[in-house]
């Protein structure tokens, strides 16, 4: 557990590579099982949550090399072997979720588990639709928490209607059609972020989009293998595009990002406030790539009620914009938030409640009302990394210091955060 305190920065004007994309990294290492020749990957996310995907890629029987910053992922001839230990997914819910579906359609018995907060997260919502189509997992309490015992099994086809909007339900799934026997389509309320999609239909996967529907053929040779430069991290980014937005005098370039629509809403919300923000398109790689411009400006209330799924990730560091914008911004039909890595909803009453923050909390979301300042506190993560760094970026603009308690779930997702952060002119101590 490591409390780190934060003061505050006079503004300033930086260029910034965060680290590569979490969402996309898991993928890779997960995905290139799928092929049967060597992947070929820069820029993968070295944090706790995605070297646990490639350590457990590894562990199905991949051979994982880095060639100085070149990571290469040859699987093994025989396929997915059958491990002889648990496969520890660390605190990811993208990690357990993903290979519970990839692995549901494999020969052997796979254990998947992970930390206390992984192991009190819903299960059900992959588990119960796997099983109706022949998969055969048990889990704890009664089928919804992990650890997850997979029996891999022959697998029907599908037509699963999903009542989330939800990326890590849908991969899953997806995974499970490329070896149903026949054609599955899943369908989900509003569209999530759509990585699976465009990576294996990169690496020649038989996958058509219509409206919310995909529709998944089963594979009837393995794929092509991947060939990617992970675009940078928008989720990461944003955290300094709210740095930027927040404090006077301030303007972040964050490069190379991967500029999927359904990542990058947060920097939306902000111009939506206000705040003068650029996207600036480069390459078209798998997914468009390119750099975000955030600059300073008077932040006004908003009201957040859709693209929910598009936006779980930056609701917590949104909130501390919401704290210093003229009026009362809303946030609802977000009840997502509750099951992340902490009950988000909370998490982010409680800390904002501590920094003197006039905050309503609602079933579905919460209510802030703005003002010119906020006060420093000392707050908890809740074992969340989002947590943690949104009340960081706070830190730089409190009107006293900021202390964060339990910061290591930083490393999960983004390690040299407190190092960005004192470039960004934040005292840390
Ligand atoms: C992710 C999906 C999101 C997100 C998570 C990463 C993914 O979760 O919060 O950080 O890579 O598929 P849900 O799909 O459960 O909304």
């Amino acid at each position: 557990m490591k409390v780190v305190t934060v003061s505050s920065t006079k503004g300033f004007n930086k260029e910034i590579k965060v680290p590569g994309d979490k969402s996309i990294s898991h993928r890779v290492a997960m995905f290139s099982l799928l092929s049967n020749q060597k992947s070929t990957v820069t820029n993968f996310l070295e944090a706790e949550d995605t070297l646990n995907s490639l350590k457990i890629a590894h562990t199905l029987g991949a051979q994982v090399e880095w060639k100085n910053k070149v990571l290469e992922i040859t699987p093994s001839k025989d396929g997915i072997e059958e491990p002889s230990e648990i496969l520890d997914c660390g605190n990811a819910g993208t990690g357990i979720r993903l290979y519970t579906g990839l692995l549901a359609s494999q020969r052997g018995q796979y254990i998947l588990s992970g930390d206390k907060y992984l192991n009190s997260r819903p299960m059900g919502r992959v588990i119960n639709p796997l099983n109706s189509i022949g998969a055969e997992i048990t889990a704890r309490d009664n089928n919804t928490k992990a650890p997850i015992v997979v029996r891999g099994s022959k697998l029907k086809n599908f037509n699963y209607e999903s009542k989330i909007a939800s990326a890590q339900v849908k991969t899953s799934l997806i995974l499970a059609g490329l070896n149903g026997d026949g054609p599955s389509t899943i369908t989900e309320p509003e569209l999530s972020r759509d990585h699976t999609e465009r990576m294996l239909k990169g690496m020649g996967a038989d996958i058509s989009i219509e409206d919310l529907k995909v529709t998944i053929n089963p594979l009837t040779k393995p794929l092509e293998p991947l060939n990617i430069n992970v675009a940078s991290d928008p989720s990461s980014g944003f955290f300094f595009g709210v740095a930027a937005a927040i404090t006077p005098n301030s303007k972040v370039v964050l490069k190379n990002l991967t500029l999927n629509p359904t990542r990058v809403e947060g920097f939306n919300v902000l111009k939506r406030m206000g705040v003068k923000v650029e996207f600036i398109e480069k390459e078209n790689v798998y997914e468009p790539i390119g750099d975000i411009i955030v600059e300073y400006n008077e932040l006004n209330a908003v009201t957040v009620d859709n693209k929910i799924s598009w936006l779980i990730d930056e609701i917590p560091a949104l909130s501390i914009a919401f704290a210093l914008a003229k009026g009362t911004s809303v946030v609802k039909n977000a009840e997502e938030l509750r099951v992340k890595e902490s009950d988000r909803i909370k998490s982010v009453v409680n800390n904002l409640k501590l920094c003197g923050v006039k905050v309503v909390e609602n079933e579905d979301g919460f209510e802030v009302t703005g003002s010119n300042s906020i006060k420093g506190a000392t707050i908890s993560s809740f074992g969340d990394h989002r947590i943690a760094m949104s009340f960081a970026i706070g830190g730089l603009v409190s009107k006293t210091k900021m202390t964060i308690e339990d910061t290591d779930c930083i490393d999960t997702s983004f390690p040299d955060f407190f190092e960005i952060l004192k470039d960004v002119g934040g005292l840390v101590s």
